[in-house]
């Protein structure tokens, strides 16, 4: 069994450590958590099972690292303290783990990552024999092997469209929701993840990838924004009231130019309530949020995936396949070679000895 340690258990890390208990070549080994009111609960506890898993959490870095565990699934934030997600990381590859996470965006592409993000991972994997795979944002998978499998499909292939839509009334992380995507903030506040080039940061690794399998070189990557606001105030379920006339909608594309033309791109469309900007799209079900992949060309293909966790909730469900992708991807990590990869080198498997076995 592949022992392994799931650290950070918010939104993220919840979903980690049922798909680790849920693997049948995984064992939980330890669970890591900075918030001391969680150190000392039990992982099933934490991970929203019904049972417990005999594994307490811990914020005992050192002794988890020195057990030596084959794998870590790194769930603590990224994107608020990326220097302090990049030396825990760094620490476990050195400690020879295959480390798994979705909290760094600049490597997601690693082959054109920067060198500050880059040179400290190589050397930590020459040191300890460790991996790193990193993968997750709109999920991961739906910006980069849904995508380019589909593709396969067409015969002529004139742009590739890549959505994520959704009703973040629905995401748990209120912090994100208001001040770096801005919603229910005044129209001239300016959301950090909507400040020209941030979307190329996280999101161009995804269509440089694509363009990479798919042969094709950039001219650029651009992008493009627009927001509409709340005509009347909403009131959420977990994040309180958002008054009328702050941002409601945000909806923003970024493109991978090809020739002269928008051939990879993608596109979100997010709202605090389904009210705000109906015009645009929405998922095909009516409900909270779609991934959804558009193939233009001949003929036009379309995929929409909408996932449900955590009782009907579609960023959990989202959360919970972007998890899915780099859990599922341990085992075959675990066999390959140490090094730093990308979801273009890692296979998406199918569910192999997982079908119809019993979770706690
Ligand atoms: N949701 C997705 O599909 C997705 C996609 C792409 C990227 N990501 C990235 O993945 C990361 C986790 O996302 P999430 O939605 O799970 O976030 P989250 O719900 O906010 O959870 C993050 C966890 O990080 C830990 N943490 C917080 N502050 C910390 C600190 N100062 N030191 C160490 N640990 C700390 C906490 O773990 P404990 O509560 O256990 O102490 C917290 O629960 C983020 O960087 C996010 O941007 C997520």
């Amino acid at each position: 069994m592949i022992s392994t340690v799931v650290w950070g258990t918010g939104n993220v890390g919840r979903a980690a450590i049922r798909a680790v208990e849920a693997h049948p070549a995984l064992k939980l080994a330890s669970v890591l958590v900075h918030n001391p009111d969680k150190v000392g609960r039990d992982a099933g506890d934490l991970g929203g099972l019904d049972c417990e898993l005999g594994v307490a959490a811990t914020d005992d870095i050192d002794a988890v690292l020195a057990a030596g565990p084959h794998a870590v699934v790194y769930a603590a934030s990224g994107d608020i303290r990326p220097d302090e997600a990049l030396d825990d990381i760094v620490r476990a590859v050195r400690a020879g783990a295959v480390v798994v996470t979705p909290a760094l965006y600049p490597l997601y592409d690693q082959r054109n990552a920067p060198a500050e993000f880059r040179d400290p991972v190589l050397a930590a994997i020459a040191d300890g024999s460790g991996s790193l795979f990193v993968s997750g944002v709109d999920p991961g998978w739906g910006n980069d092997v849904l995508p380019l499998l589909i593709s396969g499909l067409g015969s002529t292939v004139d742009a590739i469209r890549c959505q994520e839509i959704f009703d973040y009334s629905t995401y748990e992380q209120e912090h994100s929701v208001r001040y770096l995507v801005g919603m229910g903030q005044p129209m001239d506040y300016e959301p950090m993840m909507l400040l020209p080039s941030i979307p190329t940061m996280v999101w161009g690794g995804q269509i440089r990838l694509m363009a990479r399998a798919l042969g094709v070189e950039l001219d650029e990557i651009s992008e493009t924004l627009e927001r509409r606001p709340l005509d009347a105030t909403v009131t959420t379920r977990t994040m309180g009231e958002f008054e009328a006339g702050t941002q409601g909608a945000v909806r923003f594309e970024v493109q991978g130019i090809v020739e002269g033309e928008p051939r990879i791109v993608i596109e979100h469309v997010t709202r605090i309530h389904a009210s705000c900007a109906p015009d645009w799209p929405t998922p095909p079900g009516g409900g909270d949020g779609a991934h959804r992949v558009i193939i233009e060309g001949r003929p036009r293909i379309e995929v929409s995936v909408e996932a449900t966790d955590e009782g009907e909730n579609r960023s959990a469900g989202g959360n919970a396949t972007a998890v899915g992708r780099l859990v599922g991807a341990i085992d075959w990590l675990v066999d390959a070679e140490p090094g730093l990869y990308d979801a273009l080198d890692v296979p998406l498997r199918p569910a192999v000895g997982k079908l119809g076995r019993k979770q706690p």
